[in-house]
């Protein structure tokens, strides 16, 4: 089995995420190819894959442009073969239903406007990287963290991802024997 992960990031989380999770397939002796969508929408091929995976960050509402535009570009052949989306936000860290709401909502506007309808899709929660924001993106996000319920400092980051629940979501998609096990061990 043939595996590929393309992600889009603004600030690595995602990035960091999917190499998490490719290290949990490999483990199991499942090659994963690791590629970060880039300016040619056309690169990697994913059609020679068994499984494909594409990751992305919301920023302001939005995935980032270069996985949406890679995704429309393949979007016949994700359709065609096994291919779920990891959606990384800030939303995913709560239970606010609102959120979720708001969440579904950019994943709707996603598919429509990409076409390519993934047979599953995992929420993960990302990170608040105040270390690497500039001053107006560190206020911007202490008010969108407080009205998430998160109370934080400016003086650390946070990492809110379950990696347990992204590595179960990786196995049992893949359809990895082990996944079983890690879940009831987990
Ligand atoms: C400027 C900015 C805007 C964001 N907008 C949203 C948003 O609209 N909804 C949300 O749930 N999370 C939002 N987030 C949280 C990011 O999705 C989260 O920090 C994620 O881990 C970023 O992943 P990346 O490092 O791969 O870009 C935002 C973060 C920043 C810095």
């Amino acid at each position: 089995m043939r595996i590929l992960m393309i992600y889009g990031t603004t600030e690595g989380h995602t990035r960091e995420l999917c190499n998490f999770a490719a290290s949990r397939l490999r483990e199991r002796d499942l090659p994963t190819t690791v590629e970060e969508a880039g300016h040619d929408p056309h690169h990697p091929d994913p059609s020679p894959y068994d499984v494909v995976f594409l990751a992305a960050s919301l920023h302001v509402g939005r995935y980032q442009p270069r996985l949406m535009e890679y995704a429309r570009t393949h979007h016949a052949t994700l359709n065609k073969i096994r291919s779920a989306f990891i959606s990384v936000s800030l939303s995913a860290a709560g239970e606010n239903p609102h959120d979720w709401e708001g969440l579904e909502q950019c994943l709707a506007r996603f598919e429509h406007e990409t076409l390519w309808t993934p047979s599953a899709v995992h929420h993960a929660a990302g990170a608040i990287r105040y270390s690497q924001y500039d001053f107006f993106k560190r206020l911007a996000m202490k008010h969108i963290a407080a009205k998430r319920g998160q109370r934080t400092v400016l003086s650390r980051d946070y990492d809110l991802t379950d990696y347990d629940a992204l590595s179960r979501f990786v196995l049992d998609f893949v359809g990895a024997p082990a996944a079983a096990a890690d879940a009831k061990a987990g």
